[in-house]
């Protein structure tokens, strides 16, 4: 058996892991010579690969980003404004590659989905920080980014403590706010803004000022995806309602790189290790999903194209609210 592992979309961290796992998982089950694709499927497109090898993928648990190389552009239905989706898998063909692991996140999976279509035999592992795909409660990567956000928020408070200020910190999540959300609760802040509860910067302006009197200082945790320019725009609309000194910190990138924490090198090491058993049982056209606390499979056009929002009665924001943390309504 020849297969071919790529990574596609940003960074995360865990992605080696994931890598290394469903390499080793390969060669070990079933002697399978194993392929690397160089970032994503300009690598496919490009004809640049590699062979991984046991010692290729080894010590690579707890290293960031990804040794293939990544690309959130390349995508074989419109490069360059051409459709080179078939010559890519006639590429595949002339390589000897039964199948293709895609680990990435909703745009590698829509990818994924379309090529398998065209005769490209893909098993899909979910990527993303954001913990925003369907069908996939715990991504790796995601502990990972609310360790760091959590981190920051604890520091930002002793500024915010020392100088009585309101202190901001916007945490990634285009789409979702999971991060926001975890990492909020796991720092203890005042205020968590999610894109997906919609708030009132009055009645935020209100829980600072409240706050002023009491206790002297604010921590708020925005997710990015509430609005452009997140921690900015709600640092700007605090002013012009508080006496306090307003600041505001965008974590970004910080939160992708490094290390993954433990508990994403175990969750990484079961997401590689399940894609080598789908590859194993034929199951082509699957993602690997992870459901219930376990790991099991879904249709990759089942995934293309949708994402995994807070929904607005989740336990954790109902627990929040009853400890007194603000979603920024009145
Ligand atoms: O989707 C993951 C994510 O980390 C988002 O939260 C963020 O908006 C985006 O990637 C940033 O992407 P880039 O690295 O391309 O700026």
């Amino acid at each position: 058996m020849r297969i071919g592992v790529l990574t596609g979309g940003g960074d995360c961290p865990g992605l080696n892991a994931v890598i290394r796992a469903v390499t080793k998982s390969l060669i070990h089950q079933c002697g399978a010579a194993v392929i690397g694709i160089e970032d994503g499927y300009l690598g496919l497109i490009e004809h640049r690969v590699r062979p991984l090898d046991w010692r290729a993928v080894s010590g690579l648990i707890a290293t960031g980003g990804t040794i293939l190389g990544t690309s959130n552009r390349a995508n074989p239905l419109s490069h360059g404004g051409r459709d080179v989706g078939d010559e890519v898998v006639a590429y595949a063909r002339e390589l000897g590659l039964d199948g293709v692991v895609a680990i990435g996140g909703d745009g590698t999976m829509a990818i994924a989905h379309a090529l398998q279509q065209r005769g490209l035999p893909t098993v899909g592992v979910p990527k993303t920080i954001d913990n925003d795909v369907m069908h996939v409660e715990r991504s790796f990567g995601f502990d990972t980014a609310v360790a760091i956000a959590s981190e920051a928020l604890e520091r930002v408070q002793t500024t915010g403590q020392s100088h009585g200020r309101v202190m901001i910190v916007e945490t990634m999540g285009r789409h979702a706010g999971w991060i926001a959300l975890e990492a909020g609760i796991a720092a203890a802040a005042d205020v968590i803004l999610l894109p997906e509860i919609a708030h009132d910067v009055e009645a935020v302006a209100a829980v600072c000022r409240e706050r002023e009197r009491r206790q002297r200082f604010t921590v708020i945790c925005v997710a990015e995806g509430v609005q452009a320019s997140a921690a900015q725009g709600i640092a700007d609309a605090l002013r012009t309602r508080i006496a306090s000194e307003v600041r505001a910190t965008v974590l970004g990138h910080v939160q992708r790189g490094g290390a993954p924490t433990p508990a994403d090198r175990v969750l990484a090491t079961l997401y590689g290790d399940a894609a080598a058993e789908l590859v194993r049982a034929g199951a082509w056209g699957a993602m690997v999903s992870h459901e219930g606390g376990r790991m099991g499979r879904v249709a990759l056009g089942d995934v293309a194209g949708q994402t995994r929002r807070v929904p607005g009665d989740h336990p954790l924001i109902d627990c929040a609210r009853r400890i007194g943390v603000s979603f920024g309504h009145a």
